[in-house]
């Protein structure tokens, strides 16, 4: 079991509880921020970071009363400072200061920084002990089991904040994992779920990043028009849950009300439910083990009407299946597939490749780079540059005008 529920006897019951936001100018930050405000007498701030949205991060950190807050750019250290002056709040940058950040005694730290450049000040939230909500999907991804490791040496709590996992740990009996036969993700398909394979060619990041019913960060709106996001969170399950791939379920379902279940094995099916808004698992990983009121719009199943499910289509969405290819690899895989998305979508959003071209890269970059074992936290950093590298060399345009879309 590595979603640790084991420490909810000991868990800081006194109120206020201490927070920290890695990542608080994103989409899962300032949802995080508003259910901070709406209950003013439970939570108070500790640290917040941001990458470069000073203004916001300086905003957040005044109204909030932080003691600290930080940026990753070292470029906007002087507007930080400035920003800031006379509020007594303390200001860092540059990585050091995200980790710093993570340092500061807070009780809950939500890991919400998009990419593997969360993964060092969320393990060190998690090696001081506290309870790590975790957003950073990438982070668990590419460290995988040395991250479980951390984790466990410490006695930290480990939470999951993606919707879909939090749902199923809602569902989840940890003390019957034997009698769990699967468990099932849902997914919405992303804006191209009806598109054919070749219409997808020519889409625009603008079009890709338009969820038809989440509103979320970029990076994580274009994973979820490839289906690689739901690729990521097949891995992320395993880890969380310790469950193989063959136990990890995926149905697209396209209204995003059913966030996940549990199948049992006397036929049982456990599912969680809510209207898609990242403030209902956000504030259940923020009180848990109680539960924090969240304004999210109630469900009304009566007019929700018919909900739909389907398999998904990994030959249109090549990205799920390369995403399971890795997980059954094992070893680096997860690491390597990580990154060379990261690479990939952020070519995409710059306009550098087609759309079609972030599964070849992804696809090229762990043909490319020799399978091997990660032995140690050094191994992660060095395998994750490595196919940063290589799937760099990849994803660029093709010489040839006139061939946007696949052209790997
Ligand atoms: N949004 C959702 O609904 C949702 C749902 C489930 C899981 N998640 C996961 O949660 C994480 C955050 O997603 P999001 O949608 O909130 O992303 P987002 O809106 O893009 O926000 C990302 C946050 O990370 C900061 N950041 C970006 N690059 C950074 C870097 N290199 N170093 C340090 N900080 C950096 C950003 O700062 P700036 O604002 O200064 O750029 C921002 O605060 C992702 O891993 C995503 O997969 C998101």
């Amino acid at each position: 079991m590595a979603v640790n529920t084991a420490n909810s006897a000991t868990a800081r019951a006194e109120r206020p509880r201490r927070v920290t936001i890695l990542g608080s100018t994103g989409s899962i930050g300032q949802s995080t921020i508003d259910l901070l405000r709406r209950n003013p007498d439970e939570f108070m701030v500790e640290a917040l970071t941001a990458n470069r949205n000073v203004a916001l991060l300086a905003e957040q950190a005044k109204m909030l009363g932080a003691r600290y807050a930080a940026v990753a750019d070292p470029a906007d250290y002087a507007a930080l400072k400035e920003a800031l002056a006379g509020t007594g709040i303390a200001v860092g940058c540059g990585p050091s200061a995200l980790v710093e950040a993570a340092e500061y005694p807070a009780d809950l730290v939500m890991a919400a920084i998009v990419g593997a450049a969360g993964l060092e000040p969320t393990l060190t939230a998690a090696r001081r002990g506290a309870i790590v909500a975790l957003a950073n999907k990438e982070a668990l991804v590419c460290a995988g089991s040395l991250f479980l490791r951390e984790i466990a040496k410490s006695g930290a709590t480990l939470l999951p904040v993606d919707s879909e996992h939090n749902a199923i740990w809602q569902c989840f009996d940890f003390t019957r994992v034997e009698a769990i036969e699967k468990i099932t993700l849902t997914a919405s398909g992303g804006p191209f779920r009806e598109r054919a394979l070749d219409e997808m060619r020519d889409v625009t990041p603008e079009q890709a990043v338009a969820h038809p019913t989440w509103r979320m960060g970029a990076k994580i709106s274009i994973d979820s028009a490839t289906l690689m996001n739901k690729g990521l969170e097949v891995i992320e399950a395993h880890h969380l849950f310790q469950l193989p791939s063959e136990q990890i379920d995926v149905v697209v379902h396209p209204q995003s009300i059913v966030h996940g279940f549990v199948t049992y094995c006397d036929g049982s099916v456990l599912a969680h439910l809510g209207s898609p808004d990242m403030r209902t698992p956000i504030a259940y990983v923020l009180g848990w083990p109680g539960r924090t009121p969240a304004p999210t719009p109630r469900l009304d199943l009566a007019k929700a009407g018919r909900l739909t499910f389907e398999p998904p289509d990994e030959r249109r969405f090549p990205a799920l299946r390369l995403a399971r290819e890795a997980l059954n690899q094992g070893g680096c895989s997860a690491t390597v597939l990580n990154a060379a998305n990261e690479i990939a979508v952020y070519a995409f959003m710059e306009g550098r490749i087609g759309f079609l071209d972030i599964a070849a890269t992804v696809e090229r970059t762990l043909e490319a780079v020799p399978a091997g074992n990660l032995e140690s936290l050094d191994d992660v950093y060095d395998v994750d540059r490595t196919a940063r590298e290589i799937a760099a060399g990849f994803a660029v345009p093709r010489v040839v005008a006139g061939t946007a879309g696949s052209t790997l």
